[in-house]
């Protein structure tokens, strides 16, 4: 097989213009991390799987086209996508590979699904998901007995594009997972899901349990237990049957984040996000912006389809600079770029510690985040793990590289919000993977693009 078949791609650049407020209120489209796993339960189910409020990004798009060439059947019929599973078991060979794009969950998630299946089964994705670590799936499927294949074009050891395959008979296991990662998680549960016998996964830090509460929703046999440690033995019985299930998606905390950071950091704002996920495992970002001095409150908190959700109302505030834990990491792992953006608007540093996982998102958010504060003239330094940001106000006027990543492209477009001078973005075609309204809400709310 050729490499993989993405070429370069053309550029969106985009400028935002300083303004002078933002008012409204939006709901943010579906959390991204229960849309892909809605489809990927959805697709091994017996029966008809209905999904509201699914992200309808590039994504989860491409995790859609993966569970159909698996074998599922899904169609969108007025708003609800369904989806009608093969079972527990049952997933066909795929007659092409599965084409992920920029989606590491998707295409994470999916490797851990297809590896007790004795076929095999191509993955490949566009050149920022080529550049980042697979083996950290690979290894402990590897135990299984999964066999990987790395393809021409794969530019080094458990990268795509590779070709995996099954064992006749998968071997149960039990895994201590080194990483935070969700994702690494979430993939040896889906593994274990149609291994015989017991696998646990174990997790020293917690990281968002949206496949752990799933699971049981759709009716597999899960145990979870914490040891004196603190840790998280998750224990999934494999080869039971699972049932479809009505999903309801509350909306995505991560692309909240930066109507709300807009919202504290434009003059004279008052901005809310309806129907935002408030798991405590994603909502690090909000307890940080509040321990900032945050006008941040939280509304009609309810619980839907099992997670808690609210109304986040925000207005301009006054911030600070505070220290970000490094345990709080996992909560907020995808928003330390449009934390560091809140940063350079705040008075004094701000220190965010534990973001040694940074380095492998869709590009090298640490490094990225950094270069693209530098060149709207903040100040900062840049650790291996850590990031300081010298608060104080931000002259703008730089462009961004944003390296194929959809949030940096989205925080340093809040940058520019509220920056002395206009932000531009080398690209915005990213943004459509996680958050395709971005442009049309934030416009709503009164920002100013240039593109
Ligand atoms: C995700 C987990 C996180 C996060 C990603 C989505 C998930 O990655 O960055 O955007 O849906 O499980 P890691 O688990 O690799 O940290």
């Amino acid at each position: 097989m050729a490499s993989h078949p993405h070429a370069a791609h053309t550029l969106a650049p985009l400028t935002a213009q300083p303004v002078s407020s933002l008012s409204g209120t939006i709901s943010v489209p579906g959390d991204k991390s229960i849309s892909h796993r809605s489809l990927i339960l959805g697709a091994v189910a017996d029966g008809r799987t209905s999904v509201t409020g699914l992200l309808e990004s590039d994504d989860v798009m491409a995790t859609a086209s993966a569970m159909r060439a698996l074998g599922a059947t899904i169609e969108k019929q007025g708003d609800a996508w369904l989806v009608d599973g093969v079972g527990n078991g049952s997933l066909l060979e795929p007659t092409a590979p599965l084409d992920f794009g920029n989606a590491g969950t998707g295409s994470r998630l999916t490797m851990g699904l297809v590896a007790p299946y004795d076929f095999p089964v191509t993955i490949v994705g566009d050149p920022s998901l080529s550049s980042r670590p697979m083996g950290r799936v690979l290894k402990p499927l590897r135990e299984c007995g999964l066999q990987v294949t790395p393809l021409e074009g794969s530019q080094g050891e458990d990268m795509l594009p590779l070709t995996v395959q099954g064992a006749p008979l998968a071997i149960p296991f039990t895994y201590r997972v080194p990483v935070a990662s969700a994702q690494v998680k979430s993939a040896l549960l889906l593994a274990g899901l149609n291994i015989a016998g017991k696998t646990t996964v174990i997790e020293p830090v917690m990281t968002r349990d949206h496949t752990e509460k799933m699971l049981v929703g759709f009716g597999a046999e899960l145990e979870i237990e914490t040891d004196e440690d603190g840790a998280r033995h998750i224990t999934i019985t494999g080869q039971t049957d699972l049932t479809a299930q009505n999903v309801i998606v509350p909306g995505d905390p991560s692309s909240a984040s930066f109507a709300i950071v807009a919202g504290l950091i434009v003059p004279d704002s008052d901005v809310t996000v309806k129907n935002v996920l408030l798991n405590p495992t994603r909502t690090g970002l909000f307890d940080t912006l509040v321990e900032m001095g945050a006008n941040l409150t939280i509304s009609n908190r309810r619980q839907s389809g099992g997670e808690d959700i609210g109304d986040i109302r925000v207005r301009t505030s006054r911030l600070r600079g505070v220290t970000v834990p490094a345990d709080r990491a996992p909560s907020m792992i995808d928003e330390y770029p449009v934390l560091a953006v809140a940063s350079a608007f705040a008075e004094g540093d701000t220190h965010m510690l534990g973001l040694e996982e940074l380095r492998v998102k869709e590009c090298d958010r640490l490094a990225v985040t950094a270069r693209g504060l530098e060149a709207n003239g903040v100040d900062c330094t840049e650790g291996e793990n850590e990031l300081t940001v010298r608060g104080g106000g931000v002259t703008g006027g730089g462009t961004v590289e944003t390296h194929l990543d959809h949030r940096i492209a989205m925080a340093f477009l809040v940058m520019g919000m509220a920056a002395k001078n206009a932000v531009h973005v080398d690209d915005t075609t990213m943004i459509a993977t996680s958050f395709p309204e971005f442009r049309d809400l934030m416009t709503a709310l009164g920002a100013h693009f240039e593109g």
